[in-house]
């Protein structure tokens, strides 16, 4: 099947955005969230797809084993925001369709409606992914004091990240080169908008709100056993230690990298001949694209953009 033009960059509300994201803007401003959901926020690349598998493994492994091999991660852990209506979404949707309704699926070219496959999951709790900055999350997740897990990664990495996924994902703008996207990316013009803003953001609503854990990228990758622990005390779980174990050995990234049910290797937008979607997994690989030059102005640029804020970030370990 053709594949729809990649989408263009435009100004949503002071954010840039694409259709694919604005299109259903009313039913996400009026999803109704649930006191028990749990939403996993980052700005696109900082970890989500790992935060989600875990949360998913926690909560339904024990309880469905065959769901981790049958359906995949995006259809368990819906993606808020996303409206693409009618792109092909591969194999692994029809394998899920087969799974789910037993029945021999030739071709699906489903589509992905996040708000739709929210309101029909009948698992709970319900596990949600969004990318959009605090000041766009629909007002029934305050309302329902919702939990919510925000990550964050340092702005040099995201940008690395962020580069690699638009160049493979037919779903993004066109990246250009790596230089002129570097700049874009100073600049906000990104699909979800400014990092600056995303980060710092949510972390001033997290000052006055208990219902959200600020996890970093770097601390998950530098001591992850420490941060499941967080995550476990923040959700009120207490795990046996078996399931601690499957938990740990599933999410190590060499294991998630070959599960096609969360490496997005089946997904049509997805260009693997240009790079795959667990791509390094790493601190400081933005030393490998960065430039001196590149990097003495992002610094700078940096520090007047985040003069005002007590946020600190780590580029290594
Ligand atoms: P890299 O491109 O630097 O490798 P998101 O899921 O928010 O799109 O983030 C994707 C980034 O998280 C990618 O970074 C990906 O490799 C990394 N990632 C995903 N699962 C991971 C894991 N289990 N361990 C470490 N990094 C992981």
């Amino acid at each position: 099947m053709e594949l729809p033009a990649r989408p263009t960059l435009f100004d949503f509300h002071g954010v840039s955005m694409t259709k694919y994201f604005t299109d259903n803007w009313d039913n996400i401003q009026n999803f109704k969230a649930r006191s028990d959901d749990i939403l996993i926020a980052t700005y696109p690349k900082a970890g989500n797809t790992w935060v989600s598998y875990i949360l998913d493994l926690l909560y339904f492994s024990q309880m469905s084993p065959d769901r981790r091999d049958q359906i995949p991660l995006h259809q368990r852990v819906p993606f808020l925001e996303m409206h693409i209506p009618g792109f092909p979404l591969g194999k692994s949707s029809s394998v899920a369709c087969c799974a789910q309704v037993g029945i021999i699926v030739v071709t699906c070219h489903s589509s992905l409606l996040g708000v739709d496959e929210l309101n029909q999951l009948t698992t709970f709790p319900r596990i949600i992914k969004t990318h959009l900055p605090v000041h766009f999350l629909p007002k029934s997740f305050w309302e329902q004091n919702s939990k919510i897990i925000y990550v964050a990664r340092n702005a040099k990495d995201t940008a690395v990240s962020y580069f690699h996924f638009d160049r493979m994902n037919r779903a993004q703008p066109e990246p250009g080169d790596w230089s002129s996207y570097l700049q874009r990316f100073m600049e906000g013009k990104m699909v979800f908008g400014s990092w600056y803003e995303h980060v710092t953001g949510w972390w001033e609503k997290k000052q006055t709100s208990s219902n959200i854990l600020y996890l970093f990228y770097e601390d998950l990758i530098e001591d992850t056993d420490k941060e499941l622990c967080r995550l476990y005390s923040f959700l009120g779980l207490s795990p046996t230690v078996e399931l601690k174990k499957q938990v740990r050995e599933k999410v190590l990234f060499d294991n998630m990298k070959k599960d096609k049910m969360a490496n997005g290797s089946r997904d049509e937008a997805f260009d693997f001949k240009i790079s795959p979607f667990m791509r390094k997994g790493k601190v400081g690989d933005w030393k490998n694209h960065f430039t001196a030059q590149q990097d003495e102005q992002f610094n700078e640029d940096y520090e007047r953009k985040m003069k005002n804020t007590h946020l600190q970030f780590r580029t290594a370990l």
